[in-house]
């Protein structure tokens, strides 16, 4: 089979199911060419993901970051302080100082606040016009969430989302700018993470900023440098995702209308349907790593420097762990998805994400008592972002 799963086109029409199965039967652990001369692994079982995330330190994040891409050296040395691109022993005091504000008592203190937006969310979008769901309704509650966290004033929380989306969809023409954009995007990104630290330090806030910039990591405070890019990386992180698991979690409902009217009859199967949307919508493709010394993957030998490529949106449907995977199964149990990754930088944000997509939800089939799509979904064109730009919809409100 001819395999190519780096061009974004090819994730035109969603994950590319076939290609995927072609090679956890054929080729786990394969050689792809990649654009620049190189190649990398492309390793797409769910036992090696799950190998290669655990391994840290045959498999790191920090030495050539988490994009199939190369980076200029400049770009590296920034987002290598984010924490998605620190090995041990720099990523754990952090995590540890960040996972502080997401634990489960945090997130229940949260809880009313996520349900107000989403309530606001969905009263301005019930007049009954046809809406494109991903920007009017899933889009606004990630940014509105992250930014409450952050507390980062209303007025500039559509600059936050304009940031986000260019530096997460910048292979697609129709969402992100030019390359010079999408550069100065995280760089401006920062320099108002910068900001914010610098007017925040020893103000005794209780924000998240506040909290990473005031607080000691064993013994060590956060530099504003190095919390800008940490800014970059959360405010990024939960947007594009979140809103992808909200959009295309709905579209599965749509097609779905069984398991829609189950779950509007009954709010206690959302958590469990939620960790099928995310298995199924898996917002990211993949993430990297590179290989620290010469090793054995898959009955290939990997050799130190090669880039390996954990495809999580193929990981997914692996047959040998998921019973019938290509069913969406509202009920599935156990659902050990590989949508937030996995080991040491398993997503800080999964239980957030789940939250917003619990709270969503709910409040969705309160105020709705239909959605009608009136318009073919269309892709992000992007070889790591799976998600919707556009899905055009009309929601029927309740009377
Ligand atoms: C559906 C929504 C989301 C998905 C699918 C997702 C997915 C992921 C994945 C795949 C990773 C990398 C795991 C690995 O390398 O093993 C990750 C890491 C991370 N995510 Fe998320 N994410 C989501 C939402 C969020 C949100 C809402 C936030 C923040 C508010 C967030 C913050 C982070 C951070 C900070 C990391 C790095 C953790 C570390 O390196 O220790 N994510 N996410």
């Amino acid at each position: 089979m001819q395999i190519d799963i780096y061009s974004p086109d090819v994730y035109s029409a969603g994950i590319p199911h076939q290609q995927f199965a072609w090679l956890r039967e054929n080729a786990p652990v394969h050689w792809h060419e990649h654009p620049d001369g190189g190649g990398y692994w492309a390793v797409s079982r769910h036992p090696d993901v799950v190998r290669v995330s655990k391994d840290f330190k045959t498999y790191s994040a920090e030495q050539g970051f988490v994009m199939v891409d190369e980076m200029e050296p400049e770009v590296l040395d920034m987002v290598r302080n984010q924490l998605l691109g620190m090995d041990p022993p720099r990523h754990a005091p952090l995590r540890r100082a960040v996972i502080t504000r997401f634990t489960s008592k945090r997130l229940a203190e949260l809880e009313p606040q996520v349900r107000e937006i989403a309530r606001g969310i969905m009263s301005r979008a019930s007049n009954g016009d046809e809406i494109n769901f991903v920007e009017d309704l899933a889009g606004d509650l990630p940014t509105a969430v992250i930014c409450s966290l952050l507390d980062i004033p209303e007025n500039m929380w559509p600059q936050i989302r304009r940031w986000s989306d260019l530096c997460t969809s910048a292979s697609d023409p129709d969402l992100g700018g030019s390359p010079e954009e999408v550069n100065s995007a995280s760089i401006d990104m920062g320099t108002y993470g910068f900001q914010l630290a610098c007017e925040r330090k020893d103000k005794g806030g209780d924000d998240l900023i506040s909290l990473l910039i005031n607080q000691e990591v064993d013994g060590e405070k956060v530099s504003e440098a190095e919390f800008a890019s940490l800014f970059v990386q959360i405010a990024v992180a939960g947007n594009e995702t979140t809103r992808g698991l909200l959009s295309s979690g709905m579209y599965l409902l749509a097609q779905h209308p069984g398991a829609y009217a189950d779950l509007e009859a009954d709010f206690s199967l959302i958590p469990g349907a939620v960790e099928e949307m995310l298995r199924w919508t898996c917002p990211l493709h993949y993430f990297r790593r590179t290989a620290t010394c010469d090793t054995e993957l898959g009955g290939q030998m990997i050799a130190a420097g090669d880039r390996v490529v954990m495809l999580y949106s193929s990981a997914n449907f692996d047959e040998t762990v998921f019973h019938r995977p290509m069913e969406f199964d509202i009920r599935r149990d156990p659902n050990p998805h590989l949508a937030f990754g996995y080991g040491i930088h398993l997503c800080l944000g999964a239980n957030l994400a789940r939250l917003e997509a619990r709270l969503f939800l709910e409040e969705f089939f309160r105020t709705f008592s239909g959605l009608e799509l009136t318009g073919e979904p269309g892709y992000i064109r992007s070889n790591l972002v799976h998600g919707f730009k556009q899905m055009p919809a009309r929601l029927v409100p309740r009377q």
